[in-house]
């Protein structure tokens, strides 16, 4: 069975990849720094999937450390490359924080992939780089608009170079997965985000409002052009964005790509507003949100969802988790972490 790195393994995305790869009996490498994870993520894992990945806690800025762990794991057949920052205010606040981290870690393991003669690689790419798209569903060719923060400026820059890096390699393969706007968690409720401090998203903002933690949810903007007046979003089941990862593997692995840079939207190619979210989340769990709407958020667009036929087709895969069935699952999730914080 083939041994995969997972960068930021132990993260929100990573660690629900974590469990999908595990289950399909792959071996698990991962390599974070914890830097926005914790170590008892591990646990949730082992206890969803009676397995244990490696661990590897390494910081991917450090090329040295990073070439360690191919040295120690020699036969690793892909890599999912998850570990990035994430946070887009913090970007603005932040920006070589977000270049330096961002980009030299997909560089060190681009180095690495060369050295050590790993051949595939799965990128985290993200809808933000869309920006407001001209033509809805969004498909992979619509032009990319330009970054409005550094984050997104990022995903750009990491695309750029693994288009760039593929095109002087023969018989390598990436994959790019452009995720729309994951949420949920776990059905077991054992792993899921750990937002840190005030929650930007959406999602946890709500469920950490329905817990008492905050007193209101704020709707930026009630006056966009779309049916209720709030924004549209693409909102996927974590648990089915890892799926695709999986899938995303088996193509690089069987040799099923067509070009050695491809590009896949991960959306349920269904627009969902703030106040429809909203709806779902008091009839899936039976609580009832306080909420005010307030002015639009700066730089926030007003609609995106994905195209995703290409994903339907050339992964053969598709997100099958329903609106309700997750908001749930998020919701068991923050419950779990009120009670764990209780027991501390
Ligand atoms: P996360 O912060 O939960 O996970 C990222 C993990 O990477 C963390 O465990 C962190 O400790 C680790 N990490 C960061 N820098 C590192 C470094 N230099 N060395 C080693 N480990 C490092 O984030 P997530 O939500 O799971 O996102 C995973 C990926 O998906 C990111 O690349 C993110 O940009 C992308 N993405 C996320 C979303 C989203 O809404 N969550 C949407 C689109 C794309
Ligand atoms: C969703 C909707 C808000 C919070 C961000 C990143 C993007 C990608 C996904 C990584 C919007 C509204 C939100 C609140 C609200 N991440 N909202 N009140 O902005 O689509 O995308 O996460 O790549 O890069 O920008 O997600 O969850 O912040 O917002 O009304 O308290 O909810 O205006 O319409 P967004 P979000």
């Amino acid at each position: 069975m083939p041994k995969i790195l997972v960068s930021g393994g132990t993260g929100y995305i990573g660690s629900h990849a974590v469990v999908e790869l595990l289950g399909k009996g792959m071996e698990v490498v991962i390599v974070d720094n914890l830097s926005n994870s914790e170590i008892e993520v591990l646990d949730g894992i082992k206890s969803i999937t009676g397995k244990s990945p490696h661990f590897e806690e390494v910081d991917l800025k450090d090329r040295k450390a990073t070439y360690g762990v191919f040295e120690k794991h020699p036969d690793i057949s892909a890599i999912i490359h998850f570990a990035a920052y994430k946070a887009v205010g913090e970007s603005v606040e932040k920006p070589l924080d977000y270049y330096e981290n961002n980009l030299l870690s997909l560089i060190h393991l681009l180095e690495a992939m060369k050295i050590y003669k790993v051949d595939h690689l799965v990128f985290s790419s993200s809808c933000t780089i869309y920006g407001e798209p001209d033509h809805l569903p969004v498909t992979e060719d619509a032009p990319l608009k330009k970054a409005t923060s550094p984050y997104g400026n990022t995903k750009q820059i990491c695309e750029d170079i693994l288009q760039d890096t593929m095109k002087s390699v023969e018989g390598k393969g990436v994959i790019s997965l452009r995720y729309f706007n994951p949420i949920g968690a776990h059905p077991s409720a054992k792993i899921g985000e750990l937002p840190l401090g005030v929650p930007n998203n959406l999602v946890p903002f709500i469920t950490q409002t329905a817990a008492g933690l905050r007193e209101y949810l704020s709707i930026f903007g009630d006056d966009y052009n779309t049916p209720d007046g709030s924004a549209i979003r693409d909102y996927i089941n974590v648990v089915d964005l890892a799926k695709a990862h999986v899938r995303a593997i088996g193509r690089l692995l069987e040799g099923k790509q067509k070009s050695s840079f491809e590009v896949f939207n991960l959306g349920t190619g269904r627009g969902v507003s703030v106040f429809e979210i909203i709806k779902s989340f008091e009839k899936a769990t039976n609580q009832k949100l306080n909420y005010k709407v307030v002015g639009r958020r700066e730089g926030d667009i007003e609609k995106v969802y994905a195209d995703t036929s290409f994903a339907n087709a050339e992964l053969g895969w598709k997100a099958e988790k329903g609106l309700e069935e997750t908001l749930q699952s998020a919701w068991r999730w923050e419950m779990k972490i009120r009670s764990n914080k209780m027991k501390k």
